[in-house]
């Protein structure tokens, strides 16, 4: 019997406020409440098949439907419902995210304020973007193995240029103006930065072996007054971590993008800014066999005054060019809903769909973007089968 009850639809306004009839106490308290939200563009061909995989994994959840998105804003000009983000934090254990980004909505205001504002709102400050290669195939590398690639970007989520500060003056005139601003806290450096010590202690690589090194990446040869706060951060919170010894690194941007291209191992924990992340996490999807393959996790680790624990959305975007047309690779979708199960607790659900991903990949069960020939649906249907075929004992 399936353990996944559903309420509201992706295409109609659900109310966040609307609860499940539970049949019994028992199954209320272990049942976990996830915020469904698509989105645009492609997010509602891949959060389908992200669900209809969680589903083959009998993870017991209820999931609730959001139309946050393009289409909502304009019907009715609403970006986030008034209570959006409270009722997330307070109602939900998690949330799984499509995309956001539609040309209707040149502004992008949709995107910014459901995308970003969940991010800065319920101050989710680390953005954990996993960088694994599943199959030798899909590295564009000559001669990386995926044991050669497995490494991590903690991306600070919640300032630096995203914020939106600054303005512009004279516009439109030829002395025209326009700032933008770089905010870096010590808090917000200190608590993304001691993260990214925490993860590296208590996270081990795909084979088994410990995470060892810390890479911090700035760009503080140019960018003096914040790349000097991460600097001198990076090496204090470096020195509360000498039990075990964690090592550390540091690299510019730009120098980082070469490495990362001419040769990616040795890469293990890699934390930076919010912009340096969100670059660099495109350009480690390419390692990856391209955005339809990066999953990633916008966490506040440690805290338990919430009930959410995080919300969780493949790398890439709405991809308005092959939206609708059902080739977009849902395995970035499903890796996320992966690691989604893995933060709530259902190790067992987690890997077991991983493993059916990793078998899709080997048996080429994949969309044209990493060398298939199936559609979106067919990919997430496939990698579904698998994983309902795991769930049945061996005889
Ligand atoms: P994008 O990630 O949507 O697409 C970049 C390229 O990767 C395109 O060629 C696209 O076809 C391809 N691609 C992306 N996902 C794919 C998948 N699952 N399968 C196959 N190919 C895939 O980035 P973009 O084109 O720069 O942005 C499009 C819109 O999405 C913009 O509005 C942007 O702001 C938005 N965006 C949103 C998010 C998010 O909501 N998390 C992330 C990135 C971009
Ligand atoms: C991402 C996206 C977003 C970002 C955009 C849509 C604002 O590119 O999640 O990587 O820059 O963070
Ligand atoms: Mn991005």
């Amino acid at each position: 019997m399936p353990r996944l009850r559903r309420e509201g639809d992706g295409a109609s306004p659900v109310s966040t406020q609307t609860l499940h009839g539970c049949a019994n106490v028992a199954s209320v308290s272990a049942t976990k409440r996830i915020a469904v939200i698509p989105g645009d563009g492609i997010g509602k061909e891949v959060i389908p098949q992200a669900v209809r995989v969680i589903e083959a994994a009998g993870a017991d959840l209820a999931l609730t439907y959001f139309d946050w998105g393009a289409d909502r804003y304009l019907a009715d000009k609403v970006t986030v419902p008034p209570d959006g983000f409270a009722s997330l934090a307070r109602d939900f254990d998690a949330i799984l995210v499509g995309a956001f980004g539609d040309p209707r909505v040149p502004s992008n205001i949709h995107a910014r304020e459901i995308l970003l504002g969940m991010r800065c709102q319920m101050d989710l400050y680390a953005n954990v973007r996993p960088v694994r290669l599943l199959n030798a195939s899909l590295c564009p590398l000559k001669g990386i193995e995926p044991r050669d690639l497995d490494f991590v970007v903690i991306r600070e989520n919640t300032e630096g240029v995203y914020g939106d500060l600054g303005g512009v003056f004279k516009q439109g005139t030829p002395d025209e103006i326009a700032i933008q601003e770089d905010v870096n806290t010590r808090k917000g450096v200190a608590r993304i930065i001691s993260y990214a010590f925490d993860y590296c202690a208590s996270n081990k690589k795909v084979d088994g072996s410990p995470r060892r090194r810390v890479l911090m990446c700035d760009k503080s040869n140019a960018m003096t007054h914040a790349g000097s706060l991460w600097q001198r951060v990076f090496k204090e919170v470096a020195a509360e971590y000498s039990n075990p010894k964690i090592e550390t690194q540091h690299m510019y941007v730009d120098a980082l993008c070469m490495q990362m291209v001419r040769d990616p191992r040795g890469f293990d924990v890699i934390v930076t800014n919010n912009m340096f992340g969100d670059i660099l996490t495109d350009l480690a999807a390419g390692l990856q066999g391209g955005l339809g393959m990066a999953a990633s996790a916008n966490l506040h680790p440690g805290r338990t005054s919430e009930r959410c624990r995080g919300m969780f959305e493949p790398v890439h975007g709405s991809a308005p060019a092959i939206a609708g047309k059902d080739i977009a690779n849902p395995f970035g979708a499903i890796l996320t809903a992966a690691m989604m199960l893995a933060h709530l607790g259902m190790l067992a659900e987690a890997q077991k769909i991983e493993a059916a991903v990793l078998e899709a990949v080997r048996q080429k069960k994949t969309t044209a973007d990493i060398g298939g020939t199936l559609g979106t649906r067919e990919a997430g249907e496939w990698v579904a089968e698998r994983v309902r075929l795991s769930n049945s004992p061996r005889l």
